[in-house]
């Protein structure tokens, strides 16, 4: 078996990290494009430590703070060009995971002139990217740490973008912004989080790298989804939001070797076309995952359950609990759009057993019909 792992990302977590690491983050270029989300990098108050770290270090910058949920290429591009415009020369994006990942396409789109949609989608990236700073205001995405920027091309579907080159160069966590959170947000990023880590436990794509990580995420969240189960997310203090976010990040570096599978593939059309936060969207299909899991990946399943301590009854219903109940019903004209991605899809193919487009479809089924 062959076992493979590399990072060339600078993680640093602690409370101040932004003005702690000033020097660092204004080394990386001579003026900054800032991307952001419409509110969540005031509120938190990490655009303000941004600002501050760059003024004290001399290197003016331009902010694009236009960034939505489920960014879409023409926000790339429009960000690139006022970037390229200002002469921007490295990118700083702070949010969740649709500014970082914004802000990692508009990295690459900015370095390549002239790049056509396919070629940025394709990650034919002739000159690199400029370099990237990632400042997560939540606990869920992992976009800090892997290659990917899933963004909304201009025919309406959520396609990832993998290179090397969309790594960030500095990845900052402080637990400052990430308690900041409201309670949905908290909810759907852990659940996000999580089935990063289950999702890429049991891909064939796996080793003892990925599982090592993966297994260090499950064991950090399911304390957390008890406590959030039994005292809401008002019962969360630094320490809990600290596991929360190294969790995403383990999940995060698990994912980087081995992508997502079943959950994120089954995921995006109900993020597209029905309005469900990712983090939820995924997490719907994450009981039928784990019985997916039990059923193709017996002894896979037996090893986790054993390790983590829990049946994965106990896990089912912890992520039910958090999810909580969908009524959303999919219609045949829903299903006819769905059924041709799921063919020949690498995602599904990746899932250890039998994930066939057939077996896909039964589950969509059998939860939304
Ligand atoms: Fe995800």
């Amino acid at each position: 078996m062959v076992h493979k792992f590399s990072s060339s990302v600078n993680m640093i977590i602690e409370k101040g990290a932004v003005l702690n690491n000033k020097e660092l983050i204004a080394s990386l270029g001579s003026k900054a494009l800032i991307v952001t989300g419409k509110s969540s990098a005031v509120k938190t108050g990490a655009l303000s430590d941004v600002t501050k770290a760059l003024d004290s270090a001399g290197i003016p910058y331009e902010i694009y703070p236009d960034i939505e949920p489920n960014p879409t290429y023409s926000s790339v591009l429009e960000a690139s060009e006022k970037g390229i415009k200002a002469g921007c020369d490295f990118v700083i994006g702070i949010g969740g995971g649709s500014p970082l990942d914004a802000a990692k396409a508009i990295a690459a789109v900015m370095k390549n002139p002239g790049i056509t949609e396919e070629e940025a989608f394709s990650a034919i990236y002739k000159n690199g990217a400029y370099p990237i700073v990632a400042i997560g205001t939540t606990a869920g995405t992992g976009s800090e740490v892997t290659p990917y920027a899933v963004i909304t091309g201009n025919d309406g579907r959520k396609k990832s973008m993998r290179s090397p080159h969309l790594l960030p160069r500095v990845s900052i966590g402080d637990i400052t912004y990430i308690s900041k959170m409201n309670d949905t947000l908290i909810k759907n990023t852990a659940l996000d989080a999580c089935c990063h880590a289950f999702e890429s436990y049991f891909c064939r794509m796996a080793n003892d790298f990925t599982k090592t990580f993966a297994l260090r995420a499950i064991k950090l969240l399911i304390p957390e989804f008890e406590t959030i189960s039994s005292y809401g997310t008002e019962g969360l203090d630094d320490e809990d939001f600290e596991n929360l976010y190294l969790a995403s990040i383990y999940a995060g570096y698990a994912i980087s070797v081995t992508g997502t599978a079943m959950c994120h593939t089954l995921s995006y059309y109900l993020s597209e076309n029905k309005n469900i936060p990712h983090g939820r969207a995924c997490a719907l299909y994450l009981p039928a995952f784990i019985l997916h899991n039990i059923k193709w990946a017996p002894k896979e399943s037996a090893d986790l359950y054993e390790e983590i301590l829990r049946t994965d009854e106990e896990i089912r219903t912890l992520v039910t609990d958090l999810t909580g109940v969908c009524d959303l019903k999919l219609t045949e004209e829903d299903l006819d759009t769905i059924r041709p991605r799921l063919e020949n899809n690498a995602s599904l193919e990746k899932c250890l057993g039998e994930c066939s487009p057939a077996y896909a479809e039964e589950i969509l089924k059998a939860l939304f019909s």
